[in-house]
């Protein structure tokens, strides 16, 4: 891989854009940067604010289901690298409108390879279509088992769904274009900057704001968590030393069952906000649950950290305390993400509380 590089990151105002962003801007100095993101109501780019200013970094406002926009990026900064992360990211959203996500995730995904395997097609060495994906694509595990690369997909909610049919298509520009493009699927991630609507950032703002905390169906939902810095660092390696055509299962090797991990996050809330023990756990309200729920996600990361040498770095505990402080101390961040659109999507999720 050439020593410059200069690398479209779509979604990069996102919670794991945003991580990856600042993790490349500052440790690849040399390389250009170039945040490519719509601003829905998911992306903010108050997550940059620290590396804004940095003469490597350049943001684009532009839509990943537009031509001419991205064709208006390309010619601006002649790119050898995307790192693709824009999507319409949340599953419950995509019980209520489908559609946008087959907008974003699928076409928005054929548009963008569309437009570098144009601009590429007459030199393809040392180009990278990087696409970020999900665990959620293999659908449900029962009690035991674990996801590898080879485990066939089978996407239970609209979200898995659209994510599957994108990682299809950049496999497909792959071997009809000779497209080098390379996929990770990653468990969930937690850590600063989520959006409130995720299991962990919602709750914490819950627990603050002192309202319910709903538990889908029976809680006993399993989840394998990753902190976000841990997956930012996991692109980093598999970016310059993944091989194209391959796909990389990322994973924390830490599976928590919703309702357990829960009380974990209560007890520490009581902690930080001086509550006394089990305050918090009173909050805990069980409510209908999602349809089509995937009972059990867990990944078999071991190809990536056998031939690349990536494992996570930080406990869940450490991992989780870190997370709590953020949104703690910011807490404007979080007061100007929960005003208007929010309050609408948070009742209409949730009339039932
Ligand atoms: P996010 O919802 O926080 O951010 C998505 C970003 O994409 C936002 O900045 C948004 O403005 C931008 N965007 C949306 N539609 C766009 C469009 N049409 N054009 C340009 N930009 C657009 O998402 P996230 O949680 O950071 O996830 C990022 C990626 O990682 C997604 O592809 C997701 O499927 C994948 N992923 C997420 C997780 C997780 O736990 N959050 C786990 C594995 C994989
Ligand atoms: P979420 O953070 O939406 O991630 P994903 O669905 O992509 O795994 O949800 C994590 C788990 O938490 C999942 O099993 C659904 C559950 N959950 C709740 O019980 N209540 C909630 O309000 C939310 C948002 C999620």
């Amino acid at each position: 891989m050439p020593n410059k590089r200069t690398i479209i990151v779509t979604g990069g105002a996102g919670f794991i854009g945003s991580h990856v962003i600042r993790r490349f801007v500052t440790r690849y100095p040399h390389y250009k940067i170039i945040n490519l993101d719509a601003l829905t109501y998911a992306g903010n780019l108050e997550n940059l604010r620290d590396i804004e200013n940095a003469p490597n970094y350049f943001f684009e406002r532009a839509n990943i289901l537009h031509t001419e926009e991205i064709q208006g990026v390309f010619a601006k900064y002649d790119p050898d690298s995307i790192i693709h992360l824009a999507a319409e990211s949340h599953v419950d959203r995509s019980i209520l409108s489908p559609l946008d996500f087959v907008y974003t995730n699928i076409i928005g995904t054929v548009n963008l390879l569309n437009v570098a395997k144009h601009e590429w097609l007459d030199n393809l060495s040392s180009k990278r279509f990087y696409h970020v994906s999900t665990d959620e694509v293999y659908g449900a595990l029962g009690e035991t088992g674990y996801f590898t690369e080879k485990t066939s997909y089978a996407p239970n909610s609209p979200y898995s769904a659209s994510k599957a049919s994108s990682d299809h298509f950049v496999r497909a520009y792959g071997e009809t274009y000779d497209l080098p493009v390379v996929i990770t699927n990653c468990s969930n991630n937690y850590g600063p900057n989520q959006f409130p609507e995720k299991l962990i950032p919602l709750f914490i703002n819950n627990i603050i704001t002192k309202r319910p905390l709903p538990v889908y169906g029976d809680g006993l939902y399993t989840r394998d968590w990753l902190y976000v810095k841990d997956h930012a660092a996991a692109i980093d390696h598999i970016f310059h030393e993944g091989k194209n055509r391959e796909t990389y299962n990322i994973g924390g090797n830490n599976e928590w069952k919703n309702i357990e991990l829960v009380k974990l996050l209560c007890r520490l809330m009581d902690d930080k906000l001086g509550n006394t023990p089990g305050t918090s756990e009173k909050l805990i309200t069980y409510v209908k649950d999602r349809p089509g729920h995937d009972r059990r996600y867990a990944i078999d990361a071991s190809k990536v950290e056998q031939e690349l040498g990536w494992k996570p770095s930080i406990s869940f505990e450490e991992g989780l305390a870190q997370t709590v402080d953020w949104y703690l101390q910011n807490g404007e961040w979080l007061k100007n993400v929960t005003t208007g659109a929010y309050q609408q999507y948070y009742k209409g999720q949730y009339s039932s509380e």
